[in-house]
């Protein structure tokens, strides 16, 4: 038998427009393949160079392949008028036509190079600390400004925020795409809610620089404040935090890091989202040994409820994006003579211009001059306290997403926020009452070496002394009246 061939005619996709759609759409898979391993063997994948990669580039790719179907079908409606043979015939004979496919050549490697290099860059671009922080500028400023000025401004956002491996990709995918549309379509809440549900967990982020075995020993910390009168009476603390750490070879184990040691394991039940309300705590030690706090009223069904096991982010909940508190704030630059300290009642009226309401940060910085020249006419020292006052709520304030100190809990510490006292409260007892998480005992996690002003100051006790509160005697959790405001 013997086949019929049609009259060997040339394909209708021989024509300048499907060879530039062929050449797009090479370009475009040239790219894929580069983007898709440069994020495969990237250390921490992003959603962003996903979206370049599973997005932009197809759509790309697409692009280049209706183009060349387009050019076949415009080909073929001219072959269809009778215009003769096929546009694009190479004779190699041809000095010209050797010309052009040489040019043509040349040209298709420098563009699928520059492909390679664009690719590449755009890769390095949305990997980069820039891209994230910038590109929602508005949206993300607070965390952007925070991290700029704190103690991981070179670990990269993606370091903390993406994790590796696959079920991370696919999260961080549809995380990444939402956060995208969001921003769009200004869907976003403000203050952005922490805690962020999927947040690599501190084994993969924190414990690549600090691990826990790590020892920090004992940290020897000043705080000092200014009171809220007409001279601005100074007052100190100096504390020595027992953080300790698990290395017997560097010193003794236990202390605040004894929460993390290798084989204790706390896990704890909150009731409400920000996690500030802990009832229920279960501590399992190296042992095995089973140990359950709760307070009182707690009589929820423990299988219903979520439970969490205390990590590094549990207490140092803001690394990354700390938000000053007015009250620490102002201390530290009176401290550091920045806002001078004999500048009657400056205290007590810093307090109160930097916590009005403010809509916009240009409102702030403006209204913050006018409110100080109008407290403090003709006085010089104004000036500085002014620059002060404008860079503190740069830092620190941001109207426009409702992000301040008090959106976020620091959850190192128990003045501002309850902190360390959501269970080292008095309150939660074994269920036969017989122990307590340890409380009340103001040298327990920290020993208070010295207290007061002036030559007070000078006093230290190593083994600690009795709190004296300089409001005079106290009733009361810290966070009854204190709340890092006026
Ligand atoms: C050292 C680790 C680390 C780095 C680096 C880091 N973050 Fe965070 N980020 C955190 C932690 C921890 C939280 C709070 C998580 C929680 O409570 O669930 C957070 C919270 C956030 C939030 C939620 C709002 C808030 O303030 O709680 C946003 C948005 C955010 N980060 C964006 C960024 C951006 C943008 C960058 C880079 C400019 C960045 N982060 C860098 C650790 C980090
Ligand atoms: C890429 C390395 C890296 C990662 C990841 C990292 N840190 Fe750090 N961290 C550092 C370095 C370096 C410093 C010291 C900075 C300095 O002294 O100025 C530091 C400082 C700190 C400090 C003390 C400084 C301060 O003023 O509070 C704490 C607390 C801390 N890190 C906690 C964390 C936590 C919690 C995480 C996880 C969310 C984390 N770090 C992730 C490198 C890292
Ligand atoms: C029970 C609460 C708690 C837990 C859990 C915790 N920390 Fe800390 N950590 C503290 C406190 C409190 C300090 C000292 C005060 C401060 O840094 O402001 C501290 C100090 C540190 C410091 C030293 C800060 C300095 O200035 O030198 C590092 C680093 C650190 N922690 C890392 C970690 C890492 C990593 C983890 C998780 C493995 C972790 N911490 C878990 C409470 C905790
Ligand atoms: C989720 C509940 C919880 C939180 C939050 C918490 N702790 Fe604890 N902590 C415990 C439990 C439970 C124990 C073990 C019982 C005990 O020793 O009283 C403990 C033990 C301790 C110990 C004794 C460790 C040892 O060597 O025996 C110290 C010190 C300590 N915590 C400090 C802190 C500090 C500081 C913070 C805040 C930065 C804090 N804790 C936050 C639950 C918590
Ligand atoms: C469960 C452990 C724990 C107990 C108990 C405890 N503290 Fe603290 N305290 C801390 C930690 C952690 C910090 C935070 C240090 C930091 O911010 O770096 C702190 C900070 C402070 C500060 C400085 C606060 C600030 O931010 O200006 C004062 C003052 C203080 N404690 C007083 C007390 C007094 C008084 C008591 C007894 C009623 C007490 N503490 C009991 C863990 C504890
Ligand atoms: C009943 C309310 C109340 C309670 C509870 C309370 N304080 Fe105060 N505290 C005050 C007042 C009022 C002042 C004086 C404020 C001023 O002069 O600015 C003050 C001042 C202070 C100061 C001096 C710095 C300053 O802001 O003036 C420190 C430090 C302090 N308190 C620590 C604590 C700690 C730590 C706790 C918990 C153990 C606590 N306070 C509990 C009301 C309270």
């Amino acid at each position: 038998m013997k086949t019929e061939f049609p009259e060997n005619r040339p394909s209708l996709f021989r024509n300048w427009v499907s060879f530039v759609g062929v050449l797009i759409g090479i370009g475009a898979l040239f790219s894929f393949l580069l983007l898709f391993t440069l994020d495969a063997i990237s250390k921490f994948s992003n959603p962003y160079v996903s979206l370049l990669t599973y997005l932009a580039v197809p759509a790309v790719l697409i692009t280049g392949i209706a183009l060349a179907f387009f050019g076949a079908w415009l080909e073929r409606r001219r072959r269809a008028k009778g215009t003769g043979p096929a546009s694009l015939q190479i004779d190699l004979n041809s000095p010209r036509d050797r010309r052009v496919l040489i040019t043509f050549i040349s040209g298709s490697v420098v563009f699928l190079l520059l492909t390679a290099i664009g690719s590449y860059n755009a890769f390095n671009f949305t990997e980069s600390v820039t891209f994230c922080g910038e590109t929602c500028h508005k949206v993300m400023e607070p965390e952007k400004v925070t991290h700029d000025h704190g103690p991981h401004a070179r670990v990269a956002c993606v370091e903390c925020h993406v994790g590796k491996g696959v079920s991370w990709f696919v999260k961080s995918k549809i995380s990444g795409s939402y956060q995208l549309y969001s921003v769009a379509f200004k869907k976003y809440p403000t203050p952005i809610p922490t805690p962020i549900k999927n947040l690599r967990p501190a084994r993969d982020t924190c414990e690549e620089c600090h691990w826990p075995q790590s020892f920090v020993g004992n940290l020897d910390r000043t705080f000092n404040y200014f009171q809220s009168d007409a001279t601005n009476s100074p007052y100190s603390i100096r504390l020595l935090l027992k953080i300790g750490g698990s290395d017997p070879r560097h010193g003794p184990v236990g202390g605040i890091h004894w929460h993390n040691l290798p084989g204790n394991k706390v896990e704890y039940i909150a009731t409400d989202n920000a996690r500030q309300k802990i009832p229920w705590v279960r501590v399992t030690d190296a042992q095995g040994k089973v140990t359950v706090f709760k307070t009182k009223n707690f009589t929820n069904d423990i299988a219903q409820a979520e439970l969490r096991t205390m990590d590094c982010m549990d207490c140092h909940t803001r690394p990354a994006h700390r938000y000053l508190s007015p009250e620490k704030a102002i201390n530290q630059a009176m401290a550091l003579n920045k806002i001078d300290p004999a500048i009657p009642w400056i205290k007590t009226n810093a307090m109160f211009i930097l916590t009005r309401t403010y809509k916009t940060a240009v409102e702030a910085k403006a209204s913050i001059a006018t409110a100080l020249a109008a407290k403090y006419p003709n006085d010089e020292r104004i000036k500085a306290t002014t620059t002060t006052l404008q860079e503190i709520y740069a830092d620190n304030f941001f109207p426009e997403m409702k992000a301040n100190w008090s959106s976020y809990p620091d959850n190192v510490g128990h003045m501002i926020f309850p902190g360390c006292f959501r269970c080292h409260d008095g309150l939660h007892k074994t269920p036969d009452l017989s122990q307590t998480i340890k409380a009340n005992d103001c040298n327990a996690c920290h020993t208070i070496l010295a207290q007061g002003a002036g030559d007070e100051l000078n006093q230290l006790a190593p083994a600690g002394q009795k709190f004296k509160h300089p409001g005079g005697d106290y009733d009361g959790g810290c966070t009854d009246c204190h709340n890092g405001g006026p």
